[in-house]
């Protein structure tokens, strides 16, 4: 049976492949673990792997920071002397970043099978490098794994063959479901000093956060919310020096502190009143926690968050009064979480691609989508 390689790179793959990297070892599939170092912080990479029992990369190639072509050619080139001396079967990618494409770009041209995790969400924002990133990888994989009907969908719009596409639920969703159990429930007050009520701010996107201007518009916002409620915001380096630059100012109403661990951040978002963001990982996670949230973007490629979950779009004045209308309204009726994010992704996408490596490109059937998945909740 052929080996598998998975390519991490960035902080949101760790969480999506620690559940498919145990779920290959308990069917004892041969596997490595490439990190192209995209990123290389303690604090955004070393930390996840510790805290969520990844195993030590069989080699760490180091690319860093740079622009978009200076890292995804720096990962390419590193990555096919990896897939010359590992001989993958397959080698299986997350999410959407520079990683995630150059792996897959190297994996095409070297006739080595893909696989990509998260396959299927568009934004339809051609501004994004992230959907950029999606849509070429998608194009490029031989295994689709989908966290929402939708995804399937889109997929299915773009001729993607239906048999390479496969509906297994969220991996994310498994490691949060793993380890919510485990979190601090006062982690507010250890972590910010600050107990709850308290809402939380993770802002990050070069839409939001390079821009000068809507990044002075978002920090009105954030000033504005924190009137109401006391603001913890754990700031990406990306988004630091901007939006300091655009006048976020640490106090006793709006915490700013250092990029979180896993479970530090997970623990600080469990106890939260409401969270604003412009993550993708953060909106799926917010509504199985069931934590309201809203999100500074005038898309998204996970709608599943706004029709099952606890999502809503807004615009950068709405930051005050979306707080505001939250604190008023008092905790959200519970929902039913999306489909098939029940803590199996990882155990689903395992035993596909073992399948797959076993007989090659064998006929693999997807997993029966659940009745439910055919009417979703109305929003509230
Ligand atoms: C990347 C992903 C984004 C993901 C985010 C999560 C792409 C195109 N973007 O964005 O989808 O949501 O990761 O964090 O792949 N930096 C550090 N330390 C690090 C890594 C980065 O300080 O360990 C700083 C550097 O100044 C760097 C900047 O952050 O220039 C941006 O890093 P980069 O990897 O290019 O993109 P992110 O904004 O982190």
């Amino acid at each position: 049976m052929g080996r598998i390689a998975h390519v991490v790179g960035a902080r949101p793959n760790f969480m999506k492949a620690a559940p498919v990297v145990r779920a290959l070892a308990a069917l004892g599939v041969d596997q490595e673990l490439v990190h192209t170092g995209q990123h290389y912080d303690e604090r955004l990479s070393g930390v996840f792997f510790t805290e969520l029992g990844l195993p030590e990369p069989t080699v760490n190639l180091g690319v860093g920071s740079g622009s978009h072509a200076q890292q995804t050619a720096a990962a390419m080139l590193a990555l096919e002397r990896t897939f010359d001396e590992l001989e993958p079967a397959v080698v299986i990618v997350y999410g959407d970043v520079n990683s995630t494409l150059a792996a897959a770009l190297v994996a095409a041209k070297a006739h080595v099978p893909i696989a990509h995790v998260e396959a299927g969400l568009r934004s339809f924002d051609p501004t994004m490098p992230e959907e950029v990133n999606r849509r070429l990888t998608d194009s490029m994989s031989d295994l689709l794994f989908t966290t929402s009907p939708e995804a399937v969908g889109n997929l299915a719009d773009e001729g993607v063959p239906v048999d390479r596409i496969h509906f297994v639920g969220n991996p994310m969703i498994d490691t949060l479901l793993d380890y919510i159990p485990r979190v601090d429930p006062n982690a507010g007050a250890t972590i910010a000093g600050i107990e709850p009520p308290y809402g939380v701010v993770t802002l990050h996107r070069p839409a939001n956060v390079d821009d000068l201007e809507r990044a002075q518009r978002i920090v009105r916002g954030l000033d504005a919310a924190s009137a109401t409620l006391p603001l913890i915001v754990p700031l990406h380096p990306r988004g630091d020096l901007s939006l300091r630059h655009a006048g976020l100012v640490d106090g006793d109403r709006l915490r700013i502190i250092p990029p979180l661990g896993y479970l530090d951040f997970l623990a600080l978002m469990a106890s939260a009143s409401v969270v604003i963001t412009d993550s993708g990982g953060i909106q799926e996670e917010s509504t199985v926690l069931g934590v309201p949230c809203r999100t500074v973007r005038p898309n998204t490629e996970r709608p599943i968050t706004v029709t099952w979950g606890t999502n809503a779009l807004i615009e950068p004045e709405q930051i005050g009064s979306a707080v505001a209308a939250i604190c008023s309204n008092g905790a959200a009726a519970s929902r039913p979480a999306p489909p098939l994010w029940d803590g199996q992704a990882g155990e689903r996408i395992a035993g596909i691609l073992r399948a797959y490596v076993e007989d090659g490109a064998a006929e693999v059937a997807p997993p029966p989508v659940p009745v439910e998945t055919q009417t979703a909740p109305s929003s509230a």
